[in-house]
């Protein structure tokens, strides 16, 4: 429990004064102490010493310090400075673990990981009130942790491309929500967004397609806006976005969705699809149209592709995990084309869910072989596959337990209330949304281990959870912000996981989240 004095709060509040150190940390801290004594003060120029072991995040810190306060960090090697930086193995757990002691002109954040210490740091810029040009900071301890392993936040380039330094940004939100995991999602049926040598046509065909729709699939007519769309990450550019998230302790997981939702594939590569003399284009519509969206055939060139392919991936990211798809994978067309039907039979396959387990697994035996770990969508999971494979749920609490009974971990992505491409007011539709409803509250409210999954036994198998944004209708990045702001504010606490209000979490939302978010010149949905 957090020990915040009660009284002293009371007074601070009761005299309007605005409130003081942790209790103005977003998401909120597991425990806090308030010291007697004089705290810190600060001017606009701070002196940093920072350890050896995070001298990689000497940038960052100068970054948000200018950012969030306006302060210049001077980093110095003199360990007798006002702010230290200090590695300290004791907190090597729990995982994540930070703290910050404030005593009398003295900070000192330490962490055993590079993922410590930007939670610390990032704690550290919320803290001073500031009055004409000086920053006070009150004596205080804070030790600080997370519930969950996995935090992520996923973010769909496919049916919109964002600007390299919108990436950025966008790592630079999940690192100030203490999050912990970017899902890069780089293909789709509507477009390929990974530059690939060693299958070209994915970008100079794949990446493109030759115009978009204009609404819902559902309207009457059918309108398009005749535009030409498309783009892609150069090696050069994911690199960038790469070594900018490991400065902040952020993974990056790329997702090759296979061995459906490859549309943008098999149109630059047709031999790959059920039916190669078909001229395919890179879709142009949105959703889930199985008659429309083929996918891969099991052949010697799909899967010499498949091979090929992650291996490019696996060559360019270094992340433990490798995420592969596997979500609404049509069964329709394997069961209508007779090539499919001979290779199942030549291969003792009894029907299409196992031939999409055949996919997978094969797939992942090859990520398995160079050295890393797969993570796909809950249809995966509709197999036998290996159970070291991390399942998303994007289904609902009932789907969680069928997998974790099957014995997968599970990271909890539910559609209601973690995909963050569904509206935020029911009644405010101001701007066109996919469908759904899901408000901030039900974001900040929903249980990550609901109490079926607690009586099943299996609350030890949810590591985390994350939301999902989806851009068929965020055309552009201001669209992308006003879509998950304020919801990732609160998806970020849920995931911290230990003090959860929402009264309080409305408060700290209100009076120091709106000026960051317009700080940052993000829109957001009020
Ligand atoms: C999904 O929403 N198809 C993962």
């Amino acid at each position: 429990m957090k020990k915040i004095g009660l009284f002293l709060m009371a007074c601070l509040l009761a005299s309007g004064a605005s409130s003081q150190g942790s209790e103005k940390i977003i998401p909120a801290v597991v425990h806090a102490e308030i010291l007697h004594g004089k705290g810190t003060e600060w001017g606009k120029e701070v002196e940093a010493c920072v350890d050896d072991e995070f001298s990689n995040q000497i940038a960052f810190i100068k970054q948000l310090f200018q950012q969030e306060l306006n302060i210049s960090i001077n980093v110095t090697n003199n360990r007798k400075a006002t702010l230290r930086f200090e590695y300290d193995k004791k907190l090597i757990t729990p995982a994540e673990h930070y703290n910050i002691a404030i005593g009398f002109n003295q900070v000192v954040v330490s962490a055993a990981s590079v993922r410590g210490i930007v939670n610390g740091i990032v704690s550290l810029v919320q803290l001073p009130n500031e009055r004409d040009g000086r920053y006070f900071l009150q004596p205080e301890n804070i030790n600080d942790y997370p519930a969950y392993s996995y935090r992520g936040l996923h973010l769909d380039v496919v049916r919109h491309i964002f600007p390299l330094e919108y990436i950025k940004k966008y790592i630079d939100y999940i690192t100030f929500h203490k999050l912990n995991t970017f899902h890069w999602h780089l293909t789709d049926d509507q477009g390929w967004r990974m530059e690939v040598l060693s299958y070209p046509k994915l970008n100079s065909i794949g990446s493109w397609r030759d115009q978009t729709l204009i609404g819902h699939f559902k309207d009457t007519p059918i309108k398009y806006d005749g535009t030409r769309y498309g783009g892609f990450y150069t090696r050069d550019q994911i690199k960038e976005v790469l070594a900018y998230a490991k400065e902040r302790g952020i993974e990056v997981i790329p997702e090759i969705d296979i061995p459906g939702h490859s549309r943008a594939t098999i149109a630059a590569y047709p031999e790959l699809s059920t039916k190669p003399d078909t001229t395919w284009n890179v879709a142009q519509t949105w959703g889930m149209y199985n008659r429309q969206n083929n996918v891969l055939a099991p052949n010697d060139a799909s899967f010499t592709f498949l091979n090929t392919i992650f291996k490019e991936l696996i060559e360019l990211f270094p992340s433990t995990y490798i995420h592969i798809g596997g979500d609404e994978c049509s069964k329709l067309w394997w069961k209508q084309d007779p090539k499919t039907k001979e290779f199942m039979k030549a291969n003792g396959i009894k029907d299409e869910v196992a031939l999409q387990t055949y996919f997978i697994e094969k797939v992942a035996g090859d990520v398995k072989g160079m050295g890393r770990k797969v993570i796909g969508w809950h249809e995966i999971a509709e197999g036998k596959v290996d159970t070291t494979t991390l399942i998303m749920n994007w289904a609902d609490d009932k789907k969680a337990i069928e997998v974790a009974q099957k014995g997968f971990s599970v990271i909890q992505t539910p559609g209601k209330p973690f995909y963050f491409d569904h509206y935020q007011s029911l009644t405010n539709k101001d701007s066109l949304a996919i469908h759904g409803f899901n408000p901030v509250d039900s974001v900040y409210n929903y249980s990550l281990v609901p109490a079926s999954i607690r009586k099943a036994g299996l609350a030890h198998k949810v590591i985390g959870g994350q939301a999902n944004v989806w851009t068929e209708y965020m055309g552009y990045s201001t669209k992308v912000d006003y879509m998950i702001f304020p919801r990732v504010t609160a998806l970020a606490e849920n995931l911290w996981g230990t003090n959860k209000n929402y009264a309080d979490f409305q408060r700290r939302l209100k009076e120091y989240m709106y000026k960051r978010y317009e700080r940052w010149g993000s829109s957001y949905f009020h």
